[in-house]
């Protein structure tokens, strides 16, 4: 099915511009992709720093029958989305992080590649509507490193020619079609073995970040058929959902 693609020049944030067209009822299947965005957001309340030309920033609108109940892991599968057209672009090298950052090991560490922001419409149990916002760094000017507290890298980095951007929002839109419709008929479950495939730290040791500061250390064990986090830490087997933790590798 098609999408109906916007192109701005300039927008605050493309999910908050989709959420209000959301609510006013803009079809199914829009996307707004922006040159520029001036108050870009990050999940947990930060922001997301991007600069003209740096980064592919995009939100899509994909309404669901299901209630906001229904939709976990819907995350998790955008990533995979995401991993899998990078792949298909020839960089093959790029990994999942838990829920939905995506990865690469670069020079001995982990950067960021990107990100995803999804937000949600509607009640738990009526129809639902998800604005998923992809941030794809392409290349990051020196003076927005500084401003990140963590290693970003741009996929150019990663390929021999720099990357083509509409074919990015091509490719990406394409994946993402395919796994939304599958993830609407039939949940996280049907994607639980592949999303392990590519997960940076999987069975790897980690440090989790909860929510009142403290650092637990921790094996992950995987991902579980709704999408959370299975963690081996000192009090045995623990699960999280997204949101309540966030991973660091040890
Ligand atoms: C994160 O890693 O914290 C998520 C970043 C999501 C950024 C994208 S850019 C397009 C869309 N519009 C926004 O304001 N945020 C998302």
């Amino acid at each position: 099915s098609w999408f109906h693609v916007q192109l701005l020049a300039q927008v605050d944030s493309t999910n908050r511009y989709l959420m209000q067209e959301s609510a006013r009822g803009v079809a199914h299947g829009t996307c707004v992709a922006a040159h520029l965005q001036t108050a870009g957001r990050g999940r947990r309340g930060r922001s997301w720093l991007s600069q003209l030309g740096g980064s592919l920033t995009f939100s899509v609108l994909w309404r669901f029958q299901c209630g906001a109940a229904g939709l976990s892991g819907l995350s998790l599968v955008v990533g995979l989305a995401l991993v899998r057209a990078l792949h298909a672009m020839g960089l093959t090298t790029v990994q999942l992080k838990w829920p939905n950052d995506l990865l690469v090991l670069h020079q001995g560490h982990w950067h960021k590649l990107g990100g995803i922001l999804i937000e949600l419409q509607g009640d738990m149990e009526g129809p639902s509507a998800a604005v998923i916002g992809i941030g794809l760094n392409l290349e990051i000017a020196s003076e927005l490193t500084a401003q990140i507290d963590q290693p970003v890298l741009g996929l150019n980095a990663l390929s021999a020619q720099p990357i083509n951007p509409n074919v990015l929002l091509g490719t990406c839109l394409s994946q993402l079609a395919l796994h939304l419709s599958q993830f609407a008929e039939s949940g996280f479950t049907h994607f639980q073995a592949a999303w392990t495939r590519y997960h940076a730290f999987h069975q790897q040791p980690v440090n989790l970040l909860l929510a009142n500061g403290q650092t637990v250390p921790g094996q992950v064990l995987g991902v579980a058929e709704e999408g959370s986090l299975l963690v081996e830490t000192a009090h045995g087997q623990q699960r999280f959902n997204a949101g309540e933790i966030s991973v660091r590798s040890a």
